[in-house]
């Protein structure tokens, strides 16, 4: 038994000796929902063509709120917020990410294209270009498309994008899962866009 300065004393070196201390919630300074609102966004566009698992769908919300991506279009049979099982994995990203539902993903990239936003397909195709040789050009608002977790981002729309990005794999499997895939593009665009921007 201690007295309380005997504990509080053993507390604070333990507190002292911890290395590396994992961080709290509160500490991350995350924003709200309304900050989040106001903060200037990565120029980058999601767009999710026929994604058929709810999960996924709320994973790329996810990491859509972690790099402030400017908007999510949901296409096809890919489900809308508000679900529990989308919400599952978004834990609230569907409130801070901007989102809209189109049905036809060719529709919306040709949309797109006129608007002036530079659109790549996310897949293995001929003449793709590997994640890591992608240069991202100054000035431009890309869109990034990720297919259905069966057949991929339809041809017609891998046709009509601007080119295809490959995320190198070198082990036995032929595919990243869709989330997953989201997660290593989002993360080097926008390191690439970031070091862009003290240049
Ligand atoms: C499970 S994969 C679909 C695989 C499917 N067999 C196909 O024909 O594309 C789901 C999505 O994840 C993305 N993806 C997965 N692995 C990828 C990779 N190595 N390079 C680029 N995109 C990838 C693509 O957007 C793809 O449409």
């Amino acid at each position: 038994m201690y007295d309380k300065k005997g504990f509080l004393e053993i507390s604070n070196r333990y507190f002292c000796s911890m290395t590396n201390r994992k961080l709290k919630n509160a500490e991350l300074e995350r924003k709200s929902v309304s900050e989040f609102k106001e903060a200037e966004k990565t120029p980058i566009i999601v767009i999710l063509d026929n994604i058929r698992s709810l999960n996924n769908i709320g994973s790329v919300f996810r990491t859509a709120d972690a790099f402030l991506i400017k908007k999510i279009y949901l296409c096809g049979i890919t489900a809308r917020p508000p679900h529990k099982d989308i919400q599952k994995t978004a834990l609230g990203a569907t409130d801070t990410v901007d989102w809209e539902y189109i049905e036809d993903t060719l529709e919306l990239v040709e949309n797109l294209k006129k608007e002036g936003v530079k659109v790549f397909s996310i897949e293995q195709a001929e003449n793709s270009v590997m994640l890591n040789d992608f240069q991202v050009e100054k000035g431009n608002t890309l869109a990034v498309i990720f297919g259905n977790e069966v057949k991929g981002v339809h041809q017609n729309v891998v046709s009509a994008s601007h080119g295809v990005i490959e995320i190198p794999q070198l082990g036995s499997k032929h595919s990243l899962n869709i989330a997953v895939s989201t997660g290593v593009v989002l993360w080097d665009l926008f390191s690439k866009l970031k070091a862009q921007k003290k240049t």
